[in-house]
């Protein structure tokens, strides 16, 4: 059985529609969390999106918004199909001429878990075949097609017989901000350095330090959330914009709306230390992109020399951990000075440290009030929350 969504932009409604939002896995709560706060229902939630209903136009609007989700999906097809020929022949019935242009370029990604599949790219392939064939015989051009996610996306996720077709409505992932043109060592991804500030509550209204800042992603999102400033206003490019018929005015419209929710106050101090110099460039350049280095303070120095502002906030540090970087013995001395500067240096503070791994933990040597699971490049990490009242307890390791 074939059924399928009448194509956007077709006519002057725009229904609501199944609309599925992902995320990196470990995200979802937060993703909920940011739904709801703009109205959403979740319908339905696993370890990589939510499936809520929404206009094409509060579609755009969440690309726009979110600081937590990968894509935006608006679902088009569901087909059953047991192998490959299944899919290209169910496929071929669906109306591609009333949502992509045939002159424009389109890609096709897709999860797939068929046994009769074995090379991952070969439903993709067939996929844009049945897409492309389509066109050519309905009397159009065959687009061009490729891997760049930069124009029409049509993506699909594809379980044992049953296939489900979306139309992407980002592109590249809602992580790629545009503004991080200088990577240093490591860094963290754009939509975990969101949620890790989620789980912190900022909210701009307390000092924020981000000693150890690499490329600056936790300093730059922090700025981003104090001034409600729409992360998805710093790219221009969005899938949903090389739909055929893509409705360009209400595109500008969610555009002028997510930059009225910028706040004028600008937030409480935000300092932002590395002990490499390149970081520290990298860090002042991509917050120029951002649109926010007004907004940070940067020091070159170690991450115990950090100036503290007066009044208590947050700290939060994302030092190097043995799977990724660095020797361990040496790890372990730092992670021990760590504890000391957020003891002595950071007293009425709440402190956190983004890492992995037991030892590591274990030499920080002050009690956790909080642990939160976070995957960052494939490593189970943990948020741990410190509260550092006067004369914090130091634990055995
Ligand atoms: C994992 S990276 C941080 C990545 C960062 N969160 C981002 O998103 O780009 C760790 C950083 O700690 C810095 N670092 C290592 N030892 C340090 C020390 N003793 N004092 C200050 N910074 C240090 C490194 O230069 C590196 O930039």
């Amino acid at each position: 059985m074939l059924t399928y969504t009448t194509p956007p932009f077709m006519n002057q409604s725009d229904p609501t529609r199944k609309t599925r939002v992902t995320c990196a896995p470990g995200l979802a709560p937060y993703l909920k969390q940011e739904l709801e706060q703009l109205g959403f229902e979740c319908l339905s939630m696993d370890k990589t999106g939510i499936e809520i209903e929404a206009t094409t136009t509060q579609s755009m609007m969440l690309n726009l918004r979110l600081r937590t989700a990968f894509h935006v999906l608006q679902r088009f097809a569901d087909i059953n199909c047991r192998n490959a020929d299944e899919l290209y022949s169910e496929a071929k019935r669906l109306p591609w001429d009333r949502v992509i242009d045939p002159s424009g370029f389109v890609s096709v990604t897709s999860n797939v878990r068929n046994e009769t599949i074995s090379n991952s790219m070969f439903p993709n392939l067939r996929l844009k075949d049945a897409i492309c064939d389509k066109l050519v015989e309905q009397g159009g051009k065959r687009p061009d097609t490729g891997s760049s996610t930069d124009g029409m996306v049509v993506s699909m996720h594809w379980v044992d017989s049953k296939a489900r077709i979306y139309l992407n409505m980002t592109g590249r992932k809602l992580s790629d901000r545009g503004y991080r043109k200088m990577p240093f060592m490591a860094p963290m991804r754009e939509t975990i350095a969101a949620a890790v500030l989620m789980e912190m509550k900022y909210d701009g209204t307390r000092p924020l330090v981000v000693p150890m800042c690499g490329s600056g992603t936790i300093a730059i999102e922090a700025a981003l959330i104090a001034k409600h400033r729409a992360p998805g206003l710093l790219r221009s490019n969005y899938a949903c914009n090389h739909w055929l018929n893509a409705d360009k005015d209400a595109w500008s419209q969610q555009r002028v709306e997510a930059k009225k929710l910028m706040v004028k106050n600008d937030p409480a101090p935000i300092v932002a230390t590395d002990i490499e110099e390149e970081a520290i460039e990298a860090t002042r350049k991509n917050a120029v992109t951002a649109g926010v280095d007004h907004l940070i303070e940067f020091h070159v120095c170690d991450f115990a020399q950090t100036p503290i502002p007066e009044e208590a906030g947050d700290v939060v540090l994302h030092g190097e951990y043995g799977v990724r970087l660095g020797d361990d013995e040496e790890l372990i001395a730092t992670y021990k000075r760590i504890g000391d500067f957020l003891k002595t240096d950071c007293s009425g503070w709440d402190g956190y440290v983004f890492t992995s791994g037991k030892p590591l933990i274990g030499a920080i040597r002050l009690k956790v009030s909080k642990r939160t699971p976070f995957i960052n490049a494939e490593i189970d990490c943990r948020l741990l929350k410190y509260e550092l009242y006067r004369g914090s307890k130091v634990t055995e390791a």
